[in-house]
């Protein structure tokens, strides 16, 4: 569709199939759902914003999870293919925020985009909305979409309207469920509906290889949601007894009496992971930072660390790590010592004693709640290329596919070992767990 407006604000988009469809409901509540890049992040954008140039003084809202990740990703698309020509022609400008509003962009007719992550709420739930788009929407807990709904009564527009773009999660998601029921409405979105990778006549554009390539590479549950575009549940998960509503919780104030551990997985290619652990006065772990990146070196990695820890001054910004837990490589611990500046410990390996003391700290324990926990968030930066790999970008993405290998000539389907792959994260819990849980190991101190 191409709208040329008062402005001079062309706009050139051709919706197919579900993105069409996205442009005629007026259902309250719609997610595109569907494989990874079948355009539902763009559709969803571009209804907003074609929306917010024919309607003055509306409001909107962009949301995902958190900040961090809206800004590394929904939004990029946005600013280079949504927005790009109105901004460049000052119809729509970036607004940084202020005390009491979000952050966003604003058209010179008086329409509103705000931005936010769900990890700091609190301007968003003051505003007054007409449509809002939640990007990634699986993240998002029922209780994050039921009360962002609520500020949907601005008035502007004739219809208010709750959209959001998801690729598919497990069978019993919130969002299948709700769409099941009849609650919200679902558009399915396909890679045929995307004509930056398929033709009309159904063959591939270069990108759309390129892209269909790496989604043919993925593995296991990963390849079935994000290539498939299928509801599907992982088989043989290892950590089968963790619940998003239980074992991740919102961010805190961590008190300055609680335990800091550091645990580190070294990777060059594959990701490095440095976990930041808080444990309270009972034994109880919480995740409550994470770096997770690839292709940077041990030493800039040490220095970031180090910089998030400790003020330039050379004070601490919260309490020393007890121990700096890590993988074995000997070089990687070396360099990792001389830049955080503090000594390390070599982690207790064992995967199977490892793997049964994280599972038994799922469990909820005699006073109902578990013995482990994620705080959302805790990732500082998005890894762009993890992104683009469509792989986990934190220690959290990584739980729901860490999966039993049942090998060959096994007939009776024994858990053996688990697959290794996007397990680094996964690694450095198992190692705090190891830690504090099985103790008996020799203490070789390194130096
Ligand atoms: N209708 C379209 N016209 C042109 N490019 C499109 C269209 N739909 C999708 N694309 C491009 O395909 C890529 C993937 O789209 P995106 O919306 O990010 O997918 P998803 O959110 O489904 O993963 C982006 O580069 C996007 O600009
Ligand atoms: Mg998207």
């Amino acid at each position: 569709m191409t709208t040329a407006l008062d402005q001079d604000a062309i706009v050139r988009y051709e919706p197919r199939g579900a993105a069409r469809d996205l442009f005629k409901t007026r259902d309250a509540e719609v997610f595109m759902a569907g494989p990874a890049g079948t355009g539902k992040s763009l559709a969803c954008l571009f209804r907003m914003h074609l929306t917010a140039l024919h309607n003055p003084d509306a409001r909107f809202l962009i949301f995902r999870k958190t900040a961090v990740s809206l800004g590394s990703t929904t939004l990029v698309t946005w600013e280079k293919k949504v927005a790009a020509d109105a901004i460049a022609r000052g119809i729509v400008k970036w607004f940084g925020g202020s005390a009491r509003e979000a952050p966003g962009y604003r058209y010179t007719n008086g329409a509103k985009i705000d931005v936010a992550g769900m990890d700091k709420p609190e301007k968003i739930m003051s505003a007054e909305y007409d449509l809002v788009f939640g990007d990634e929407a699986t993240e998002l807990t029922l209780t994050d979409w039921e009360s962002v709904g609520t500020r949907l009564r601005n008035g502007k527009l004739s219809w208010q309207q709750q959209i959001a773009a998801c690729n598919p999660a497990h069978p019993t998601h919130w969002i299948k469920q709700r769409c099941d029921q009849g609650v919200a409405r679902m558009l399915i979105s396909r890679h045929v509906d995307n004509p930056a990778y398929v033709r009309v006549d159904g063959s591939l554009t270069d990108v759309g290889s390129a892209y269909f390539a790496k989604l043919d590479a993925l593995t296991g549950v990963r390849k079935l949601r994000l290539r498939d575009g299928i509801w599907a549940a992982a088989e043989g998960l290892i950590y089968d007894g963790f619940d998003e509503a239980v074992h991740l919780v919102d961010p805190f104030k961590i008190p300055a009496s609680w335990t800091r551990w550091i645990t580190v997985d070294f990777g060059f290619t594959n990701p490095m992971v440095m976990q930041w652990w808080a444990e309270d006065g009972d034994g109880r772990l919480f995740l409550y930072r994470e770096l997770y990146h690839t292709r940077r070196l041990v030493e800039d990695t040490a220095k970031q660390a180090r910089e998030l820890m400790v003020w330039p001054s050379g004070q601490w910004r919260e309490p020393t790590p007890r121990g700096v837990i890590c993988d074995h490589d000997a070089e990687d611990r070396a360099t990792l010592e001389k830049h955080l500046q503090l000594r390390t410990t070599a982690a207790n390996k064992a995967v199977s004693p490892g793997l049964q003391a994280v599972q038994s700290r799922l469990k909820s324990a005699g006073d109902g709640r578990p013995r482990l926990f994620i705080v959302r968030g805790a990732l500082v930066e998005r890894d762009s290329d993890l992104d683009a790999a469509k792989k986990p970008a934190c220690t959290e993405e990584e739980i729901t596919g860490y999966v039993w290998a049942v090998k060959p000539g096994n007939k009776a389907g024994l858990k053996e070992e688990p697959v290794k792959e996007n397990d680094h994260g996964m690694d450095g819990m198992r190692y705090m767990v190891a830690e504090r849980d099985l103790g008996g190991r020799p203490r070789v101190r390194w130096l």
